[in-house]
């Protein structure tokens, strides 16, 4: 099997997982161990290995044995924060400024009086703290029926973005949400939050994919992102997600002359590298 592989420009860590895991891991020098609320990122390799440097993951507030926690990179809402300083525990938080500049918009919308819809995902953890702070003056969703069905169309719709969100996808309710809004008298504000990181990953990506047989997106099963980043490029060609060289089938291979290599912005370099070089030795195969 001959192939060659190119990496995207932009791979491993985004800023705000690189400042969280760096601040997870001081606190967990600093004071021998540390406990964080829910998976400081979404990536089980990154958690594991934290997991070894004495971060240990607690599901529920009730959970907490010590007297600090930290919170993640996707924030929290107001009524966490302070659950958990009531119990007299000290918060560390590592929430990404791009994650606060989606909940501070959400929150002017909500107090600008307008319905706040969010497109993302409402299960996930950054949109259930975006909801928490605007007092669940509106909703997440990512179907456009979510909106049309309301009766009455709310006089005021305040449109923002989960920040990992794909950015054309956004583009594309957004523009779904004009046309329902435009014979109803409705006002509607569109705010793009999706994140400066993830945008430029998911062009850089989609330039490869175009000229690769073959995708490979390395990141955690969980995380929005590397779903995404998944979904975007299989519009345009063969593309596997992968969390470790472990999951790579060399019968993938067949026929390629070339496989592009992107990542989610949890993925560390150390587990895109391992990636790497197990292609390259499928790719030495005789
Ligand atoms: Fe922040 Fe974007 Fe990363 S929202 S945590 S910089 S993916």
């Amino acid at each position: 099997m001959k192939f060659e592989i190119e990496k995207a420009s932009r791979t491993g860590f985004c800023f705000g997982v690189k400042r969280a895991v760096d601040i997870v891991t001081k606190a967990a020098a600093e004071h021998g161990g540390i406990e964080t609320l829910g998976a400081v990122v979404h990536n089980p390799q990154v958690m594991e290995r934290l997991g070894q440097s004495g971060v240990a993951v607690v599901k529920n507030i009730a959970d907490i044995k010590g007297k600090i926690v930290v919170t993640s990179s996707h924030g929290v809402s107001p009524e966490i924060e302070e659950t958990i300083r009531d119990r007299g525990i000290e918060i560390i938080g590592t929430r990404c400024g791009d994650v606060r500049r989606a909940q501070v918009v959400a929150k002017r919308l909500a107090d600008a009086g307008f319905f706040v819809v969010i497109f993302g995902d409402a299960n996930h953890p950054e949109v259930r703290g975006i909801l928490g702070w605007i007092g669940n003056k509106g909703m997440a969703t990512s179907d456009i029926k979510d909106i049309t069905a309301l009766d009455p169309l709310p006089k005021y719709i305040g449109i923002l973005s989960q920040t990992t969100q794909a950015a054309d996808e956004f583009k594309a309710f957004a523009q779904q949400a004009v046309a329902a809004a435009l014979v109803k008298d409705t006002e509607i504000r569109i705010i793009d939050t999706i994140c400066h990181d993830l945008r430029e990953r998911q062009l850089t990506a989609l330039e490869l994919a175009r000229r690769v047989d073959l995708m490979l997106v390395v990141g955690g099963r969980i995380s929005a992102n590397t779903k995404h980043l998944a979904h975007l490029c299989a519009t345009v060609v063969q593309t596997y997600l992968v969390e470790t060289a472990k999951d790579i089938d060399t019968s993938w291979f067949k026929g390629c002359r070339k496989v592009g290599v992107t990542s989610g912005s949890s993925t560390a370099d150390e587990t895109i590298n391992e990636v790497i070089a197990r292609l390259e030795e499928i790719a030495n195969q005789p």
